[in-house]
């Protein structure tokens, strides 16, 4: 990017903090935005305009060319508070290039490391309240882009807006889901945008989820393109298992490039596991659950972080996973990542920022 120099940041803090309202015994997912914002405007080719505001309604014109052709993207991140009160934010080095590249692919431009990390840092520097501690909670940070121009031809639109918004979160998901294994419904071919966090891959789920949750499911898991035999991900999270001695998540840039499943199978390798990113076959897991091979699967996101999965739905049967209890890689994957992202234990990867 050019023209990132002299970026400076306009700091505009509430008078008015909604903090005292916020019950955090009892936090749900994305409802309550913390007091502020990062706001940056993109025109002519450059950056500006970067402030940090009061959280408020934004005004757009009818003719915003996102509403219209689906320039929008974003990314997940969270930060946690240490028992000594420090505020950490988990990897967003690698939000901020997946963000890039969601950008890129959808023909818009890259949000600068000062805005991006630099923002999230002032921003919950001055949002730090609002970080809760309790374990199982945490600091919900949503950096989001979309094309403002006011055109309806279609083109890449001449201008965006950057905005960064957070909210303190519990569970997305507060027990173990079941998946139904989606062989009508296509979430992204090759060459397509399955690997970009656009709005329009979410938009895309609401029908057939709708119908999976008709049927009794929480989620779909969504297999290939072209023969629906290939395991993709869950959508709302990516999906690991481990099928014998092996952990496995598939693999390709059909599915999201998930920085907490990057992060677990970085782990699983490091502890000794076998770990594979591959295809891998909804009949591979459906005759390994008969075999009793597959001894844990569950979905790995930000926001999901890692939820068990208890049964799996393929061309009308139910396949139920053993108990939740005896799953020892990911009890132990979640155990460890809970003390490090509360900075209960060293950080040897240097995760923490
Ligand atoms: C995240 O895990 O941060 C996501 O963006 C998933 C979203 C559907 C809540």
């Amino acid at each position: 990017m050019s023209a990132t120099e002299q970026i400076s940041f306009r700091v505009e803090p509430t008078n008015s903090s909604r903090l005292s309202q916020v019950d955090f015994n009892n936090l749900k997912f994305g409802q309550i935005m913390s007091d502020h914002m990062l706001v940056a405007e993109y025109n002519n080719g450059k950056w500006e305009d970067v402030s940090i505001v009061p959280y408020g309604d934004l005004t757009i014109s009818p003719s915003m060319s996102a509403l219209h052709y689906g320039q929008a993207i974003f990314e997940g991140i969270k930060a946690y508070k240490f028992e000594d009160g420090t505020v950490s934010i988990f990897r967003p080095d690698k939000n901020w290039e997946r963000f890039n590249k969601s950008a890129s692919r959808l023909q818009m431009p890259e949000v600068p490391e000062e805005i991006f990390l630099g923002g999230l840092k002032q921003l919950l520097d001055i949002d730090r309240e609002w970080v809760p501690s309790k374990e199982g909670t945490s600091l919900y940070i949503r950096p989001f882009m979309f094309a403002t121009e006011s055109a309806l031809g279609v083109h890449p639109s001449i201008s965006y807006k950057f905005v960064v918004i957070t909210c303190p979160v519990g569970a997305y998901y507060s027990k173990p889901i079941s998946l139904k294994v989606e062989t009508h419904y296509t979430r992204a071919a090759e060459g397509g945008v399955g690997f970009s966090k656009n709005a329009g891959n979410y938009a895309l789920s609401l029908y057939p989820t709708q119908l999976a949750n008709d049927e009794g499911y929480d989620q779909i898991m969504w297999t290939d393109a072209l023969e629906h035999k290939y395991i993709e991900e869950a959508g709302t999270a990516n999906l690991i298992f481990r099928i014998g001695d092996t952990i496995i998540t598939p693999h390709g840039d059909t599915i999201l490039h998930g920085v907490t499943r990057r992060t677990i199978m970085q782990l699983a390798e490091e502890w000794g596991y076998r770990a594979e990113q591959r295809r891998v076959s909804v009949q591979e897991l459906i005759d390994g659950i008969k075999a009793g091979q597959v001894s844990e699967a569950f979905a790995a996101g930000t926001a999901a972080t890692i939820t068990h999965i208890d049964r799996i739905g393929f061309e009308g049967t139910d396949y139920t996973l053993p108990p939740v209890e005896g799953r020892e890689f990911s009890n132990k994957v979640l155990d460890y990542l809970n003390q490090l992202r509360y900075g209960k234990v060293e950080d040897p990867f240097g995760w923490n920022f």
